[in-house]
């Protein structure tokens, strides 16, 4: 818990009867969260030798990572006037081939890594003059897009529908399978000696005196750290102790569905349109998604599936002859400005990685190796800069 004065950690900070793993020793990083966020700093500080715990409230990596289509959308997703957003997806973008092989290298696991490409269809005259505005914007940041006709749309994507008038073409938006990404990086931290403590919320960071003492479990034990990262996406909000540097985060949710893939039915791209989108997987194409903010409940709505079926079916009519396979709902962390939360604060040893609402994967290889050069002392990203945590502090100037 937060605390001023140079308080030592409480007495109870023993070998935990229920965890034995746990004892006085303070790791170099206590991580908070098991998404791909936590994973991905873990193992990037486990490899540089740093001795690393990981917590998450759940089971590992099923959040916003398992829940989310894997789509690597830097255009798509490029927001007007959220030009330090896209400088970050753009970095991201150019490190993902090299983080899928180290990350594939590290596990021994596949990541789905898939150079596909994607489409953004106008299916009427208002979605198509919306994406000449968005094209312009992309554009003016160098965004490497396409205007193509219907007919040139559907050469590429015979399975596209009939109304598709034009559309955007991208040869640089990418996807990956995310869940066999949580899969591979859990095996990497695994490989890399990361301590992974499934199961157990952390309650409270420990402060003292400006400095981290590391974390209570919802077992009541401290596990001293001299570093903690706050990694816990939508959850991020509920850790005591945090003060003025506590992640104002959200749950924005996202209903989601699969459909099991026929081999007469192929896409070859990643599919957009207003309604929605079509992430082709190698087993399943994944359909997303809502944006609904209901606070922290999951629950799969009969509206919900509806509106992601017909999203699919206007864009791709075959979509409905393929079997339901799987319905979700996962829970994006969304700040108060929608960006990200990473990097350090004024209190020693304390550092995030949260907040990356609908980019999470996307934004996954800048945000992990950047975070986990700030853990180590070394230079910090200037992609990160207008993402600390101390822009919401009170007093700040745009908090
Ligand atoms: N990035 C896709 C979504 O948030 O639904």
């Amino acid at each position: 818990v937060r605390d001023h004065h140079h308080t030592p950690p409480p007495a109870h900070a023993v070998t935990s009867p229920a965890n034995p793993t746990v004892t006085n020793t303070p790791v170099d990083l206590l991580v908070v969260g098991g998404g791909l966020m936590g994973l991905g700093v873990a193992w990037r500080c486990a490899a540089r030798g740093m001795r690393v715990r990981l917590l998450d409230r759940g089971d590992l990596g099923r959040g916003a990572s398992w829940a989310a289509a894997g789509m690597l959308a830097p255009c798509t997703e490029a927001q007007f006037h959220e030009d330090a957003v896209y400088a970050l997806s753009a970095q991201s973008q150019d490190l993902w081939p090299q983080f899928a092989a180290d990350v594939e290298a590290a596990s021994g696991l596949s990541v789905g890594f898939d150079t596909c490409g994607s489409i953004v269809v106008a299916l009427d005259r208002d979605d198509d003059a919306a994406q000449r505005r968005h094209f312009a914007y992309q554009q003016s940041l160098g965004m490497q897009v396409e205007r193509l006709s219907g007919a040139a749309l559907r050469e590429r994507e015979p399975l596209l529908s009939p109304k598709a008038i034009a559309g955007t073409w991208s040869p640089v938006e990418h996807q990956v399978d995310n869940r066999l990404l949580v899969d591979a990086l859990i095996a990497a931290c695994t490989r890399a000696g990361v301590a992974l403590e499934p199961h157990r919320a952390v309650t409270a960071v420990h402060v003292g005196a400006g400095q981290v003492g590391g974390a209570i479990g919802d077992d009541g034990v401290l596990r001293p750290a001299r570093a903690v990262l706050i990694a816990g996406g939508a959850w991020s909000r509920a850790i005591e102790g945090l003060g003025d540097v506590t992640p104002p985060v959200r749950p924005v949710k996202g209903q989601m569905l699969s459909l099991a893939t026929e081999p007469r039915y192929q896409l070859a791209h990643v599919i957009r349109s207003a309604y929605g989108y079509i992430a082709p997987k190698a087993d399943r194409w994944v359909v997303g998604a809502t944006s609904e903010d209901r606070g922290f409940d999951v629950r799969v709505t009969a509206g919900g599936v509806w509106h992601l079926l017909d999203g699919a079916y206007r864009a791709v009519p075959a979509s409905h002859e393929l079997p339901l396979l799987e319905t979700w709902a996962g829970l994006r962390p969304a700040s108060r400005d929608t960006g990200p939360i990473m990097g350090d604060c004024d209190v020693r040893g304390l550092y995030f990685c949260t907040g990356h609402y609908r980019h999470g994967v996307q934004m996954t290889p800048a945000s992990v190796n950047g975070v986990a050069a700030c853990i180590a002392g070394e230079p910090a990203w200037s992609t990160h800069a207008p993402f600390n945590a101390r822009r919401f502090a009170a007093g700040a100037a745009h908090g």
